[in-house]
């Protein structure tokens, strides 16, 4: 696969290095040929022939669900990951003294669901991360007691790329539930990992699984899917519910309140169709690609940056494990503040996340644009 022809999708590389797909990725070509095409029809016939918009939706659940190994009826659109978490925090019948343990490293969109639970009365536990800002699961371990209910984690964390071991903690859940005698829900933010790394849900013993597409996945911003396993659907309540919640949902002169079986359930009123038209051409531009051709440029990029960044005399803060590693290299220099000045008037994009730099390459960026960031700052 040529790179030069993989950025001609990405008119961004012309403008910028653009090392900043943990916070809002950049759109690809395919995405404006989708939505122009969405937008001409809407300017010039309005309504008519709906129906091809209504299976295009239905195709982009299918490529979804394709895309993490899932059953269609588990996909769900929903707005973002905040509110594909707050589907679930409010959908289980959590009850007075229950907890929620979730990393105290988490996305502000991964504490605010469960912190509003308070007034319920269930706590939200913090799982401290050590002085390096990783997580070691034997605390996890030894967090849950028999009032957990459920532990929520980033797949991948934000602030220094942290990535979380799947299988280790779904293993750690599984025991705890079957020493507790009871169900103890999984849910997962993969909002930094989908679409930079391969994922099966068949891998682990996920219940849910939330992210928005404005990351990794290259989509416009507010269009997002939550994944909820089958085994667990029937146990979260629609707490936000309409016309579409039903299962006769076009008889709209009929009131029968019989609510869906599947993830579908928690889309109660009209679509997004825009933001899914952006989620089917990423799903198209993966497929195009593939997921292990995506996650090793991603993961070589990484390492790159990491090698060079230590080279440098730059302080790298994130894991440099292979198991832990990630799309996402945190760092430090002296002056993080000018460094970060003077890297944004170059045209390099990139964040700050609380004291670090931070870089996000995507499978489109190469290794000479890392070298030039370095460049810039040496
Ligand atoms: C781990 C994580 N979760 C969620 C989000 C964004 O949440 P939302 O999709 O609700 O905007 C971010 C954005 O930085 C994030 O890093």
């Amino acid at each position: 696969m040529n790179i030069e022809d993989i950025r001609k999708n990405f008119p961004v590389t012309k403008n910028l290095i653009y090392l900043d797909n943990a916070a809002v990725a950049p759109v690809h070509s395919l995405t404006k040929k989708y939505m122009d095409e969405y937008m001409e029809h809407f300017l010039n016939f309005g309504l008519k022939d709906y129906a091809k918009w209504v299976d295009m939706m239905d195709l982009t659940r299918e490529k979804l669900a394709k895309f993490i190994n899932a059953k269609v009826y588990e996909i769900a659109f929903v707005k973002n990951t905040s509110a594909g978490l707050s589907i679930i925090a409010n959908g289980i019948d959590f009850k007075q003294g229950e907890n929620i343990i979730i990393p105290d490293i988490e996305f502000p969109s991964n504490v605010y669901p469960w912190l509003n639970l308070q007034r319920k009365g269930v706590e939200t536990k913090f799982l401290k991360a050590d002085k390096n800002g990783f997580l070691d699961y034997k605390n996890l371990e030894e967090l849950i007691d028999k009032n957990t209910r459920l532990i929520s984690i980033s797949w991948i964390e934000f602030v220094n790329g942290f990535k979380n071991d799947l299988k280790a903690i779904s293993q750690i859940i599984k025991n705890k539930s079957n020493e507790f005698d009871k169900k103890i829900y999984f849910c997962v933010d993969g909002i930094q990992g989908l679409g930079a790394l391969k994922f099966d849900i068949n891998d682990y013993d996920i219940d849910f699984i939330v992210a928005d597409g404005h990351k990794w996945l290259l989509t416009i911003e507010g269009a997002g899917f939550m994944y909820c396993s089958e085994k667990v659907l029937d146990n979260v309540h629609p707490v936000s519910v309409g016309w579409k919640t039903v299962k006769d949902a076009l008889n709209f002169t009929k009131i029968n309140f019989d609510i869906r079986q599947g993830a579908d359930k928690f889309e109660e009123g009209s679509m997004n169709v825009a933001g899914i038209t952006s989620i089917a051409a990423s799903m198209d531009l993966f497929a195009q690609y593939g997921m292990d051709f995506v996650e090793e440029r991603v993961l070589g990029l990484s390492a790159y940056a990491i090698n060079l960044f230590e080279e440098k005399g730059f302080n790298v803060v994130s894991c440099k494990e292979d198991k832990h590693r990630s799309g996402i290299v945190s760092f430090t220099t002296p002056d993080v503040e000018e460094d970060f000045l003077k890297l944004v008037s170059n045209n390099v994009q990139l964040s700050k996340r609380g004291a670090n730099l931070r870089i996000s390459p995507h499978f489109y960026n190469t290794k000479e644009e890392i070298s030039k960031l370095a460049e810039i700052l040496t």
